[in-house]
């Protein structure tokens, strides 16, 4: 070998080394600089000395030629596809039909895997070489996506280690949550259309006739089968064949398990339905394969699907559904939220009968008009939502959808300005819905904490006019109270020691109590600290509002709106003239907090404590706690099932730490 070829094989010896400890097992040992040194090194190689290029290089990893077309490809060994199971009997008869089939009263071992939402490829490696790709196709006959899985970074152009001469891989593409939704808010920015869903996305990106477009998408891949194999022995278990896919440098799942019997399998699961929503990737449910390969081979196939292996699927979470309805919600601030109304129908295991659109941009992007057909998606706990429409179903009927020019709870004006999404009732208090939400709010534990005024006595204060502003709460008359529904003289007794304990409260209570736009339980508490008083917060200018930690333009421009409204000033005087009162507030900024200037989000259910007691421990040690993460929260603390937040904690890198973290918190250190 010349100097050159020596040098150019070292160089992407170590390449390939760094890919597999960055891509695959998350563990990077150089600071991508030094890997963008060793890249530059090759290419100049390459370049200089043509000859040296090969099929295995990192540096052709995306070829520039866009193709015509897909090219079929036949697999050396058809793909098959999987029997569902969608309940726990089942899996249990699945399970009998094997034991019965093998002869054996002994439990069976099963290898247990997710089922990745993603799609099936089949990648031929020849003498360790990444030769060829396809798709599933029709299981005998794939595309060919060569040049487009040449450019996923896990995926090695060489095995590691020694390889068959002859094997065929198998195993799901797919777009993780994070990149998924990277890739629909750029497609928004740019005014395309959005993917409904990361396994569409990531079909959209690897079906690229032009290779450099797939190497853009940030595609992953799990591998967890083998079609043809020629020239060694075939590995005896699926857990061994798993082993050997790893040994080889390909990424194959964490969460496969060994487990035994139905039992086992059921059990596998159930635990991994609980933590679907905390996983970074879309999973449709779990498949179930006999590990033993000779019990496998006695098993055989029908049809299409193996009898040694099942998919148990996950209740769908999305499903199709009509669209009845819009009616606009009215929230405490105004701002009206179109209401899907929907005909009835299964969705991650409830029925629907209601999804938000958000605002009338959204209508407007998602085309939503009524009649339409809808696709609707429900994942864990959180709110139905519309993911989009299926146009090839629109009746010739379809109405398209307008923003009242009148709130429907109060006929008021409705108000859109310019470049915002949300629409709002001018109506103020004079608007039964934001009433009745504000006084919720009002009585809210963390604001005026006024025990007992739930919905349904707010909902009757309001309807029969005997409280019409925050401030009539505190003359509510006993006689008056107890003759409501579901009221009595001893709980108006109550709820009136709960009006009147309210009387004392503090400057940041007060402030959050007030509704004031933008001013949560925290920004309350830092205008507190910073004035001292009502009467300096009231006096306050715009810029000195703007000193205020963690205020900016909108919301000094809100707090100063709100104080110089003269219907605000009177109602504050009202509340005063009632015996409310706010003493003022200590400035506690001179002696400084062990967790000054840290802004906290919590997540999830955390073990031992409420959210509540934990935000107001932070808060009493300094920190700010938030409702949600940006790019400036210094740490989420994620307990058991957290969602989205982690999602996105993940996405802006912000640290994520869990009890053991927060639990450092409380003693006012800063985990590292
Ligand atoms: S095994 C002979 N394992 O599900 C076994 N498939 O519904 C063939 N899938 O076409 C497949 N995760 O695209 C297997 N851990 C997993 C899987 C998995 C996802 C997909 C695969 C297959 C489909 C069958």
């Amino acid at each position: 070998m010349t100097e050159a070829a020596t040098r150019a094989a070292d160089l992407r010896a170590q390449l390939a080394q760094h890919d597999y400890q960055y891509y695959v097992l998350d563990d990077p040992w150089v600071p991508d600089s030094e890997y963008d040194r060793l890249m530059q090194a090759l290419r100049a190689l390459e370049a200089a000395h043509p000859e040296l290029i090969s099929a295995d290089s990192p540096t052709a990893r995306v070829s520039g030629a866009v193709a015509l077309g897909f090219a079929p490809l036949t697999h050396g060994v058809p793909m098959l596809s999987l029997d569902n199971a969608f309940s726990d009997e089942d899996v249990q008869a699945f399970d009998k039909r094997a034991r019965e089939r093998l002869a054996t009263e002994a439990e069976i071992e099963y290898c247990a895997e997710p089922k990745l939402d993603g799609l099936a490829v089949s990648l031929l490696y020849q003498a360790g070489l990444l030769t060829r790709a396809a798709t599933r196709g029709d299981g005998a006959t794939g595309e060919d996506i060569t040049a487009n899985i040449r450019t996923i970074r896990s995926v090695p152009l060489r095995l590691r280690g020694a390889a068959p001469v002859v094997v065929e891989v198998r195993g799901e593409v797919y777009l993780p949550f994070v990149g998924f939704e990277k890739l629909n808010a750029t497609a928004a920015a740019q005014g395309q259309k959005l993917f409904v869903n990361p396994r569409n996305a990531a079909a959209g990106s690897l079906r690229q006739l032009d290779a450099r477009v797939t190497a853009a998408r940030p595609l992953e891949a799990f591998f967890y089968g083998i079609g043809a194999w020629q020239g060694s022995a075939e590995p005896q278990s699926q857990s061994a064949l798993l082993e050997q896919l790893r040994g080889w440098g390909l990424c194959t799942s964490a969460e496969a398990r060994a487990v035994r019997g139905a039992a086992g399998c059921l059990a596998y699961y159930h635990q991994l339905a609980e933590r679907r929503a905390t996983l970074e990737f879309q999973i449709d449910g779990v498949v179930y394969k006999v590990n033993r390969r000779s019990d496998q081979l006695a098993l055989g196939q029908v049809s299409r699907a193996p009898r040694w292996a099942i998919a148990h699927k996950f209740p769908a979470d999305e499903a199709l559904t009509i669209l009845r309805e819009v009616e606009f919600q009215v929230g405490r601030t105004g701002v009206l939220t179109p209401v899907a109304r929907l005909e009835p129908v299964m969705v991650g295991g409830a029925s629907v009968s209601n999804a938000t659109l958000h605002n009338m941009d959204e209508i407007e992007r998602k085309d939503v008009r009524c009649g339409d057909t809808l696709i609707i998606r429900r994942a864990g706990d959180v709110i139905p939502e519309v993911v989009s429409v299926v146009l090839e179903r629109r009746p010739p009927d379809a109405r398209k959808l307008l923003l009242p020019t009148h709130c429907p709870v109060c006929g008021a004006p409705v108000q859109r300005l310019e470049g915002v999404s949300a629409a709002r009732c001018t109506g103020g208090f004079n608007c039964a819905a934001q009433l009745k939400e504000s006084l919720l709010h009002f009585a809210s534990r963390r604001a005026m904490d006024i025990e007992g005024l739930g919905d349904k006595l707010v909902e009757q204060l309001v309807d029969r006019g005997m409280v019409r502003t925050p401030a009539d709460l505190y003359a509510l008359r006993a006689e008056a109270l107890a003759a409501l529904e579901r009221m009595g003289e001893k709980s108006a007794a109550r709820l009136l020691q709960a009006v009147a304990r309210s009387r004392d409260s503090s400057l940041p209570r007060l402030l959050h109590a007030l509704g004031i736009r933008d001013v949560g339980e925290s920004t309350a508490l830092a205008l507190s600290e910073h004035f001292g008083s009502l009467a300096a917060l009231q006096a306050a200018s715009l810029d000195q509002l703007l000193e205020v930690p963690d205020i900016g333009p909108v919301s000094a421009a809100s707090i100063h709106a709100f104080f110089a409204n003269p219907a605000n000033q009177q109602q504050l005087e009202r509340l005063r003239a009632a015996g409310v009162h706010w003493p003022e507030h200590e400035g506690r900024a001179a002696t400084p907090r062990p967790l000054n200037g840290l802004t906290i989000v919590l997540t999830g259910t955390l073990t031992g404590f409420s959210r509540d007691e934990a935000s107001e421990a932070l808060q009493q040690l300094g920190a700010k706690v938030s409702g949600s993460v940006s790019k400036r929260t210094s740490y989420v603390v994620a307990g058991e099932e957290a969602g989205s937040k982690l999602a996105r904690a993940r996405e802006l890198g912000v640290p994520v730490v869990d009890g053991a973290g927060l639990t450092l918190l409380l003693r006012g250190e800063r985990p590292g």
